[in-house]
């Protein structure tokens, strides 16, 4: 039923072989059709359905597929020399479902990258340096039926010949076409060139992409405590300790903790423990929590050795939902939802501010207030904020952990107030205000370099971070030291270096709520894991479920539902921090089951502390897994594909062997015991994410 080969055709060839198809069809040959078969064009299709790659950022207006143009609307689609009057011009990576209903015998089109004139790029904001549009990358043009790849093309790139698709879609039901970038490569304006169908039955429809339920796959934790959170913490001997004990189920609970270390000291009601550790040392302890519905247990270690963030933190961060519109009370807010949606009772923890709490000397800036510090040289915060100390006593008064932004430079990336000279005096003025955590962002380093440095140089590169670090190491507090710049210079090779330390870094830009942003950056962080442990943490960036915004007006995310369960399972799996960047207060069932599930939490708090990496990759199929401490792998199957497609993992692949207990972690249920290895179906952009125990 497939014609695969792709060969370069010149239009005309086409044309007459559209003309002998189209006789052939009304001659009668092939199978009955209720009516003269017609060429529909593609181009006469609702454009408007299909997916096009964005550009220009989120204020930009949206781009949708042209008829008969090329994607900028304007010139005629060129592929290769050869220029074409019909056809559809969209922008990789593209998709639209179209519904054939068995209607249709034949599709066939002139496929290649669009080889316009690259559009001229937008004027450069004052004092920067023009912006170079970049050409696109090799594109793949893949015909998709019922499931099943009917056509794919080799990559194909700018400048070469338009390439033929000819498709038999005869019974086809449901029809996806796709333009995606070849591994690696870049998007870019593509085309269907004279592309038409043959039809005799059923006229073709284009369709929304289909979007699963959202299918809440856990059971609610029960009315009796279950002790959630880590097996251990990481403290600094002297050091304020804040640690909450998470506990689901009925309230009221009591809670008590066997061999508590001196100097610390629990509140039974609340289940916070705080104090200090004068010695350095390990403090194995029991925590207890009882209800009316029954008692749990859980061993815990206070690690009093000076390493801090043992497991990768928990919590949220202002940036994705609010961006620079994030003010006092909106962080109140989420403190309050933290706790009031439970989430604090799953181990989540830490309410971040990102940028847009601090003032600026820009003119023309709403958060222009006159000076930036004052006279001795604190900084001062911005009308938002009327009291940061009494934020942070709000957080920490409710269990949680309290987080701040900055960066090395003169300014943030926002152009407000940052640390540079300031270093060891805003650190000071964080702990004072209570901060547990600090993001230190780059950004306005750059303008800082001195002649001849750039940041290709290592040394460059390390220096603001190796500073931040001594800055740091001078303040009696236990701060969280989060690395942001965006991955340069292979930072997971050196983040965690002595004279830097970071508890994580950045592997990437920012992240954005779409599945190309989400599983693009995801899927690249192969062979990092060996660079992350107890301490140290690979970041990937951000969450981007829920409602996001980054700024005053939020809207659902972009991902599907599945697409949200791929996004928390491989974050999960990556050991990554995972910080919420929407606004918990509006969470559903939904979103709140996709963070509130214990046993995935229980698999990113691991206490082995060793990131996923990817075990097996077959196209658009890949497993990653990750061993944990108990020796048993979690293992995430994952689809990044059109249709559903069964996903295989060898135990060979794992480096196990023998039976082996597979346990469905999203589900909470046993699937039963496996030899060799383990298969499931797993949806278009899916996952499944088992944990694989040896059999005892
Ligand atoms: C970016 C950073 C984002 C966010 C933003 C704030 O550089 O990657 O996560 O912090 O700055 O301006």
């Amino acid at each position: 039923m497939t014609i695969t080969a792709s060969f370069p055709r010149r239009a005309r060839s086409r044309a007459a072989l559209t003309a002998l198809l189209l006789a052939a069809a009304t001659l009668g040959s092939g199978p009955p059709v209720k009516r003269v078969p017609e060429e529909i064009q593609l181009s006469s299709l609702d454009l408007s359905k299909m997916r096009v790659a964005q550009v220009g950022g989120r204020n930009a207006t949206p781009s949708v597929a042209q008829a008969n143009k090329a994607i900028d609307g304007t010139n005629l689609i060129r592929i290769g020399g050869e220029q074409f009057a019909t056809g559809v011009g969209t922008r990789s990576p593209s998709m639209l479902f179209v519904h054939l209903g068995g209607g249709s015998e034949r599709f066939l089109a002139l496929v290649g990258v669009d080889n316009n004139p690259l559009p001229e790029p937008p004027p450069p904001a004052a004092g920067q340096q023009p912006r170079r549009v970049q050409p696109p990358g090799t594109q793949i043009f893949r015909v998709l039926g019922d499931g099943k790849v009917l056509y794919q093309s080799n990559p194909l790139g700018r400048g070469e010949a338009p390439v033929l698709v000819n498709v038999d879609v005869t019974g086809i039901q449901t029809l996806v076409l796709q333009v995606k970038p070849a591994e690696g490569q870049r998007g870019g304006a593509a085309n269907w060139a004279e592309a038409t169908f043959t039809t005799g039955g059923a006229r073709p429809q284009a369709i929304d992409i289909p979007v699963e339920p959202r299918t809440i796959l856990t059971p609610k934790p029960g009315p009796a405590p279950r002790i959630n959170g880590p097996s251990l913490t990481g403290v600094t001997p002297g050091h304020d300790v804040l640690y909450k004990i998470p506990v689901t189920g009925t309230r009221p609970i009591s809670y008590s903790v066997e061999g508590l270390p001196k100097g610390l000291k629990l509140d039974r009601k609340a289940g916070v423990i705080t104090g200090r550790i004068a010695e350095r040392g390990r403090y194995p302890v029991v925590f207890k929590a009882k209800n009316k519905a029954g008692e749990a247990t859980k061993q815990f270690t206070f690690v009093a050795e000076g390493l801090l963030s043992l497991t990768p933190a928990l919590g949220w961060n202002s940036w994705n939902v609010y961006g620079r519109a994030i003010s006092d009370s909106l962080a109140r807010v989420a403190a309050d939802a933290m706790v009031a949606k439970g989430l604090i009772d799953h181990g989540w923890t830490y309410i971040n501010l990102d940028d847009g709490w601090e003032r600026t000397k820009r003119e023309g800036d709403p958060l222009n207030e006159g000076p930036v510090r004052a006279e001795d040289g604190t900084m001062i915060v911005n009308k938002k904020f009327p009291d940061m100390k009494g934020l942070g006593d709000y957080i920490h008064g409710k269990g949680l952990k309290f987080g701040i932004y900055t960066g090395p430079g003169p300014t943030t990336c926002q152009g407000l107030e940052a640390s540079w000279q300031h270093e060891v005096q805003d650190f000071q003025t964080f702990a004072n205000w209570g901060v547990d955590y600090i993001k230190y962002d780059w950004c306005g380093y750059s303008s800082v370099l001195k002649p001849g440095e750039t940041t290709q140089q290592l040394p460059v590169l390390k220096r603001p971070y190796q500073d931040g670090r001594k800055a740091l190491d001078q303040v009696a507090r236990d701060i969280i030291y989060s690395l942001c710049q965006y991955g340069w210079g292979n930072v997971w090779e050196w983040g965690n270096d002595p004279d830097i330390r970071g508890n994580s870094w950045r592997t990437t830009g920012d992240i954005t709520d779409t599945w190309e942003s989400m599983n693009g950056i995801g899927f690249r962080q192969v062979g990092y894991s060996k660079f992350a442990g107890p301490g140290h943490w690979n970041d990937p960036d951000m969450l981007v479920i829920g409602k996001v915004g980054w700024g005053p007006r939020l809207r659902d995310t972009g991902l599907t539902p599945n697409e949200q369960y791929v996004h928390i399972t491989l974050w999960t799996l990556l050991a990554s921090p995972l910080l919420l960047g929407n606004d918990m207060a509006q969470m559903d069932d939904f979103e709140l089951n996709l963070v509130t599930n214990d046993e995935v939490l229980a698999v990113h708090q691991d206490e082995l502390g060793k990131a996923a990496d990817r075990v097996a990759k077959n196209g658009e199929l890949e497993v990653w897994a990750r061993p944990l401490q108990d020796g048993s792998l979690a293992v995430g199957l994952f689809n990044r594909d059109e249709m559903d497609t069964k996903v295989t993992v060898q135990w060979a692949e794992l480096g196990i062997t023998g039976k082996q207990t597979v346990r469905d972690l999203w589900r909470q249920q046993d699937l039963g015991q496996f030899e060799n290895e383990f298969s499931s179906t797993v949806p278009r952009h899916g996952t499944v994410f088992v944990k694989i125990s040896p059999v005892k």
